[in-house]
């Protein structure tokens, strides 16, 4: 029977992670898939999750299972982190999930249930797994204006102009912060007029937060999906902890999905349950467990919000620096942009040709829509990469 498959296309970004694993240069730079990496290179396992980890290791005297919705202590926690109170929990279903990519595939799958004509809308760009995912599953999917080209920031007005054709029902699925590829995001007056649009026609907002303390700060960054639950009825968020915490191998993720009241939450956790286990049974726990302490213990969190910080600190850093060495260069302030983006990416704007020759003469990667990897730049690097930016004539 496999002789009946088809190829499936490659997904961008882990193809350039084999292209360059492949590449024999010692001066490689990597800005390709977002993952955070120290001065040295390394993506270092974060002192609170060592912590806990050995603590965990020390007290952990059962592997067995715990439920289809994962421990409701980590739901807890999560909804504690991304919402701080903005709705009322008895509103809130919750499910763990493998992975930021798991919540937004089990919210994709509950829309699917429960309205399987519904339009999903998404930002233009977007991160290239939502319309793969949407397609796998044979939704419905449209596109709003996002991205400036000119200005490199947001098109707010083509944006407003494309969720004005948003029909009742249908999904909108925003980036909560730290937009992935373009690293522009909305104002909060931006967000305000959003909310109010969306409301206005009638839509159920999705909102995918995967980077949370990534850009303004932990609370900083969830202001607008804090904003978005509370005003409306219905709502869902896919929150990942693979950066935040630095975990991304362990899947840790956790999709909400908010209703008018208590008795419709109780519906979709049966339903958000029921796709757990057709699916893959149980999360996976080893991460989740791992968050749950961190944000439970006063002294592991204040440590993993420090480290984080830290974090934070190094990629606006670079961005600073990334932007003052282009201002140098080319005498002119048309790179400004890269310092007011936020979060790990950011979009330069340029096309396929000129990342593919900055990647065969520099040996830099980046995705091929020019969108780079701040944190996998170093104050050794951003000088190289400048230069390489102003002769690839971008
Ligand atoms: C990215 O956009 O690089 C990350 O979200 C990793 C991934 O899975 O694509």
């Amino acid at each position: 029977m496999f002789e009946t498959l088809r190829d499936q296309p490659a997904d961008k970004i882990l193809m350039l992670m084999q292209t360059y694993k492949a590449d024999p240069r010692t001066d490689k730079i990597d800005l390709g898939v977002g993952v955070y990496k120290d001065p040295t290179g390394l993506t270092p396992v974060m002192r609170a999750v060592k912590a806990a980890e050995k603590r965990l290791y020390e007290t952990q005297d059962t592997k067995t299972y715990v439920g289809l919705a994962g421990d409701p202590a980590f739901a807890d926690a999560m909804i504690g982190l991304v919402l701080d109170g903005a709705v009322a929990r008895d509103r809130i279903a919750a499910v763990a999930t493998p992975g930021g990519t798991g919540a937004i595939r089990q919210a994709l799958e509950l829309i699917r249930l429960a309205a399987p004509t519904a339009t999903v809308w998404l930002s233009n760009p977007t991160w290239p797994n939502h319309p793969s995912i949407i397609k796998y599953l044979g939704m419905k999917s449209a596109e709003y204006r996002y991205f400036d080209e000119a200005t490199r920031g947001v098109d707010f007005a083509g944006l407003m102009e494309d969720l004005g054709h948003v029909s009742t029902g249908d999904v909108v699925l925003l980036h909560g912060c730290c937009h992935n590829p373009t690293g522009a995001n909305l104002s909060a007056d931006q967000w305000a007029e959003v909310i109010a649009l969306l409301k206005k026609r009638g839509a159920v907002p999705f909102v995918d937060i995967a980077y949370q303390g990534f850009g303004d700060g932990l609370d900083a960054d969830a202001q607008a999906t804090r904003m978005v639950a509370a005003a409306f009825d219905e709502c869902l968020i896919a929150a990942s902890c693979s950066k935040n915490f630095g975990i991304y191998r362990e899947r840790t993720g956790l999709l909400m999905a908010i209703g008018k009241d208590a008795a419709q939450a109780k519906l979709s956790q049966a339903n958000l349950n029921f796709l757990n286990r057709q699916n893959f049974s149980f999360p996976p726990d080893h991460g989740a467990r791992i968050v749950t302490m961190i944000l439970t213990d006063p002294a592991l969190r204040a440590d993993w919000e420090a480290e984080l910080e830290e974090v934070r600190g190094t990629m606006l850093g670079l961005r600073k620096q990334l932007a003052d060495e282009l201002r140098r260069l080319t005498n002119s302030d048309r790179f400004d942009f890269i310092a007011h983006h936020r979060g790990m990416f950011s979009r330069i704007g340029t096309t396929p040709d000129k990342v593919e020759k900055m990647r065969a003469d520099n040996g830099i990667y980046m995705v091929s829509d020019s969108r780079m990897n701040i944190a996998g730049l170093n104050t050794a690097t951003v000088p190289i990469l400048a230069r390489a930016i102003v002769d690839a004539g971008v």
